[in-house]
Parts: C-alpha cells; structure tokens; sequence
C-alpha cells in the first residue's frame, strides 16, 4: 500500500474524535508474522473454532452448494481453506479456486503451492482488496464465495453495510457466500483473545507505530510512549483495541505538514473487533439480499464461532 493511502488515512483518523485509523496498518511483513502467531495462542479460539467448523462440514458445504469454482477474499496464505480445496477436489473433480489479496507476493507464492499440491484445480490469483472487487472466476450461479477468519467484525457498520451490498453485486441468484464470524460471549475470554498473557498481541498492536515511523516522515513518534488496551465495549458489541499514551505525545508529521497531539491517558483506536448474535447477523445478511434461511449455518461444538452460508437471491 503507498504512502499516499497511509498519509489520506493519517489525515482523516488522526484528528477525529477519537482518533482512529483503519486496521490495513497492522499488515506489514512483522505484523503478518505476528497475526500468525496471535492464530495458534491458547487465548486466541477463533482460527481453531473455524478449522474445526471447515473440517467437519466442508464436504457438506461442496454438496449443498454444487460449487466448481471458490473464490476467496482476503485468502492471505490459505491456510484455512485446505479442508474445503481437499472436498473440492474429492475424486480428482476439476475445479477453479480464486484466492483474492492485496498481498500479490503471498498469492503468487500460495498459487504455486496450491497447483503442485491440487492437480485438478485450476488457480487464478487475484489482487484485489475488500472494496474493489474483480469479476469472480467460476461459472456465474454456480460459484461459492468465502470471506473467511472473521474479519468482517473489523469494519464498522456502514463498511460492514457497504461491504455486503458489493458481495452481493458481484453475485448472481444461485452463488453462495460462506462467511466466518465471531460470536459474542463471556466477556472476560473475549478480552484475554486481545490480550493474551505472551504479549503478542501487544507486540502486534504497537509494531502499528513502527509501521507509521516507517512509511511517512514524521519525528516524535515513539513506541514506547504508548501501551496496548484492549476493552469489551458491551454496547457495540465489540473488542476495541487502543494505543494508549503513557506520557504526553508530540508528533510532526512534516509529509502532511500537520502536528499531532495526544496527552497521556488519552488513546488511539487502531482496531475494532465485532461479535455477533446469529439472528441479528443472519437478519443483515437477508437484508443484503443473502438469504441464510434456506442454507445452513453452523458453530464450533462449543459454540464460540460461526460459518455462514447465504445464497444470493
Ligand atoms: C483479522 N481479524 C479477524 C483479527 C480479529 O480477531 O479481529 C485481527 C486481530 N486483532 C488482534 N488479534 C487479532
């Protein structure tokens, strides 16, 4: 992503009340590597909730749906979407899968992998992000779109509203969409996920202002005056996680000709984390023209996450 996308961001999130900016940041190579680890922590249950969900039902989604072709957003290395290729492909069907990312080097590196381990798919790369969207490979009213991992809960509402609106438009009647999403529950496990004892999470929050130090000319501007917060906003229904300055913070953001003030105490959201109730999340996605009533859904056995699938109508 260029620096003119990270100083648009800085401008608009910077200054506002409260000051904010989008989570994209979060993804450089460390912050990937990061996010990886923060996947396989004992606190973090929603990659392992998923798995578990793919693993039983996949077959079950192949069949339901009667897809050939998989298009996926945000698809990152895969890793997740293994047990739906391997159904996919039972008896060695021919099929097309669509990995879509902003990342092209993971792609490009992924789609090697996936055509020497899966030699009847067909693998078509995209990059692409979550706001503009390609036509979608695969056979119009046959296809199965994923958005998978539960990163739908990091937009707001409007970008969860907006978002739905243009998966449905790059769908026609008969294509299915599968969509991972978290689930509310006791406060207490959800906070621990943000803030697990190993400090990952931590790490990933705070590499934001290496990236920022990175990538736009700005002094004053230090790690160590913030700490990672993370806080259950029982309300909104979501995790928030902040920078929270522990001295005053003065910073020069001599690109934008603009200088930044945040006084000790006072915080920088850097994400936020969406939990779901299933009807309410159910009765969005119908209202998007994504009917879950005649499709199925389903959580992990001890009911911590969901998969979705909607059919476009
Ligand atoms: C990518 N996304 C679904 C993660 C989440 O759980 O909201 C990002 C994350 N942030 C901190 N831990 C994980």
């Amino acid at each position: 992503m260029s620096r003119e996308q990270l100083e648009a961001d800085l401008r608009a999130g910077l200054w506002s009340p409260p000051p904010s900016l989008p989570p994209r940041w979060f993804y450089d190579e460390r912050g990937s590597r990061l996010f990886d680890e923060i996947t396989g922590l004992p606190e973090y249950y929603p990659t392992r909730a998923e798995h578990e969900i793919l693993a039983r039902r996949s077959a079950e989604i192949i069949e339901i749906t009667g897809a050939r072709a998989v298009d996926e957003l945000g698809a990152g290395s895969s890793t997740k979407t293994r047990v739906l290729l391997d159904a996919l492909t039972t008896g060695d069907r021919q099929a097309v899968y669509a990995p879509l990312d902003i990342s092209g080097e993971v792609l490009l590196e992924t789609a090697d992998r996936l055509r020497a381990e899966y030699p009847t798919l067909t693998v078509a790369p995209a990059v692409a992000d979550f706001h503009h969207l390609p036509s979608l490979a695969g056979e119009p009213g046959r296809r199965l779109l994923l958005f998978l991992g539960g990163t739908i809960g990091n937009f707001t509402g409007p970008e969860r509203s907006d978002f739905l609106a243009m998966v449905r438009g790059a769908l026609v009647p008969g294509d299915h969409f599968l969509l991972g999403a978290d689930l509310v529950k006791d406060p207490a496990r959800l906070v621990a996920a943000y803030d697990d004892a190993a400090g990952v999470t931590a790490q990933f929050n705070l590499n934001l202002i290496d990236v920022i130090n990175r990538e736009a000319p700005v002094t004053g501007l230090h790690r160590e005056d913030f700490e990672h917060v993370a806080l259950w906003d029982e309300d909104a229904l979501h995790i928030e996680m902040r920078l929270q300055a522990v001295r005053d913070v003065e910073a020069d953001f001599t690109g934008i000709g603009r200088r930044w003030r945040l006084a000790k105490g006072e915080h920088l959201r850097t994400e936020i984390s969406r939990k779901f109730h299933l009807d309410a999340l159910h009765a969005e996605l119908a209202d998007h023209g994504l009917a879950t009533a005649t499709v199925a859904g389903w959580t992990d056995e001890a009911g911590d996450f969901s998969l979705t699938l909607a059919r476009a109508t």
